[in-house]
């Protein structure tokens, strides 16, 4: 008798049918199936389980367990940060980032800190590889070991002997169980994996960091398979010719996902950026026309970033319209203000806009130095350099008020700002000690003029 199953399995969103499909019918995305083929011997050994799982009373569970005992730190401050202050003992947390953006870096420089014992499982690169990375590191831990080996079976028996208290997966790509016919990067692969190095790091009491990378569409590989197993996901990104680096918590099952990290890479290594506002600002030109400093907030940190606007005439043809770090649709919709309510005749010109640094603004708040930005531009008068400004547009060219602004006006302050033209929202009154000018603008109009004029 057969031991075997085969199924199709949809590589985007985990469907599974007993035949190959062109189409899946969950996710619509076409020629995504891949034959995957299972053992019953496994399924059969996960229903003998029974014998451990019980009941136990919600009351009857110890309340004296202090989760804060739980975390330990790894000496890297805004990693943990990200985490919600530390590690959490037995948790698991996929590390998502491009090829080449700097995840196994982080992750050797995380557990370099460290005096437990740690084990660093690579399949991608050699232990001479690991070793050259370190020593540019200059990373001088006696408790980590490193393990290569992609087969999972032989993972989860090495940290069952070896008994770490972290380990890192570097990266679930690369890892195979030969019990099922799929090749590695395959999502049952990737899926069955993470659930096995899951109920090791809960039976065992381990943290374990894996690293995934995000395929080509801008997914974690698996994606939904895997971010609902495990306990975190951080996402790593950055522009790759720029050298900062942003951690984000996309989910958390033991603390926020507002908190983010930065990181800039350096020849030995990521170091943290403290100060983020000082950074991004530090190249800034002054007295060039069409950029302008807005305060964003990224997580529960205000950032002063530097939005950036060229406008050129358009000869021929449709204008073009390029951003980096804005939404294009958002874009679109403050240039059709720009064109109605002040009369910049947009369609004959073409408009790219950049965000400095690397950054991606994903909030409304910056929608005022954009146009702002933009107008300078255009008219090629530079924007006062001590000023910065926020605030939301409307479609009749209104301002809206924005979230947490004493926060961003401090932090402008902070930064040396002698003026912030801000939405005629109510302030709270810590704001009203601060030594910077605060203008209040009701419309666009008024609001450029403040800065250009
Ligand atoms: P890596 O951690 O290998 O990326 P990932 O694991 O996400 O694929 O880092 C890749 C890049 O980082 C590589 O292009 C070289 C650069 N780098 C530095 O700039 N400085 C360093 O100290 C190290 C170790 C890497
Ligand atoms: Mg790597």
């Amino acid at each position: 008798m057969s031991t075997l199953r085969r199924k199709f399995v949809c590589q985007k969103c985990g469907f599974e049918s007993i035949q190959w499909l062109g189409k899946c019918p969950n996710c619509s995305s076409w020629n995504s199936f891949a034959e995957e083929i299972e053992s019953k011997q496994k399924l059969k050994s996960s229903r003998s389980k029974l014998e451990n799982s019980r009941l136990v009373n919600l009351k009857s569970i110890d309340k004296t367990i202090d989760h804060s005992n739980l975390r330990f730190n790894t000496g890297f401050d805004e990693f943990d940060r990200v985490l919600g202050g530390g590690v959490i003992q037995g948790s698991v947390v996929l590390i998502a980032g491009d090829p080449g953006i700097g995840k196994s870096t982080l992750l050797l420089q995380v557990v370099s800190n460290l005096n437990e014992k740690v084990i660093y499982v690579t399949g991608e690169e050699s232990i001479e590889q690991i070793k050259f990375r370190s020593t540019r590191l200059k990373i001088k831990n006696e408790n980590l070991f490193i393990l290569q080996e992609t087969n999972l079976n032989n993972i989860l028996h090495i940290i069952e002997r070896e008994n770490p208290k972290v380990v890192v997966i570097d990266s679930i790509q690369t890892i195979y169980n030969d019990l099922l016919e799929g090749a590695p990067g395959t999502i049952g692969q990737i899926r069955e994996c993470t659930t096995y190095l899951m109920n090791l790091a809960k039976k065992e009491n381990i943290a374990i960091f894996i690293i995934g990378h995000i395929t080509k569409d801008g997914l974690i590989a698996g994606p939904k398979a895997l971010e609902h197993i495990v306990d975190t996901v951080l996402q790593f990104s950055g522009e790759k010719n720029y050298s900062f680096r942003i951690l984000r918590a996309i989910k958390n099952r033991f603390g926020s996902t507002n908190e983010i990290g930065i990181f800039e890479m350096h020849t030995d290594g990521l170091k943290e950026v403290a100060n983020p506002s000082q950074v991004f600002l530090s190249e800034r030109e002054y007295g060039a026309s069409g950029t302008v400093v807005t305060p964003i907030i990224e997580g529960t940190r205000p950032i002063l970033v530097e939005v950036q606007a060229l406008v050129t005439p358009s000869n021929f043809g449709m204008p073009q319209r390029v951003t980096t770090g804005f939404d294009y649709r958002r874009l679109s919709i403050l240039l059709a203000v720009l064109e109605k309510r002040l009369n910049y005749k947009l369609s004959q010109h073409n408009v790219f806009l950049n965000i400095a640094g690397g950054v991606e603004i994903d909030e409304p708040s910056a929608d005022l130095a954009v146009c702002a930005a933009i107008v300078s531009s255009i008219k090629d008068i530079p924007a006062d350099s001590l000023t910065c400004m926020v605030g939301e547009v409307g479609l009749s060219g209104e301002i809206r008020s924005v979230s947490n602004l004493e926060t961003r006006i401090m932090e402008a302050e902070k930064l040396g700002f002698k003026k912030t033209i801000i939405p005629s929202q109510v302030l709270r009154s810590i704001v009203s000690k601060s030594k910077i000018e605060i203008v209040q603008c009701k419309n666009l109009t008024d609001a450029i003029k403040e800065i250009l004029e």
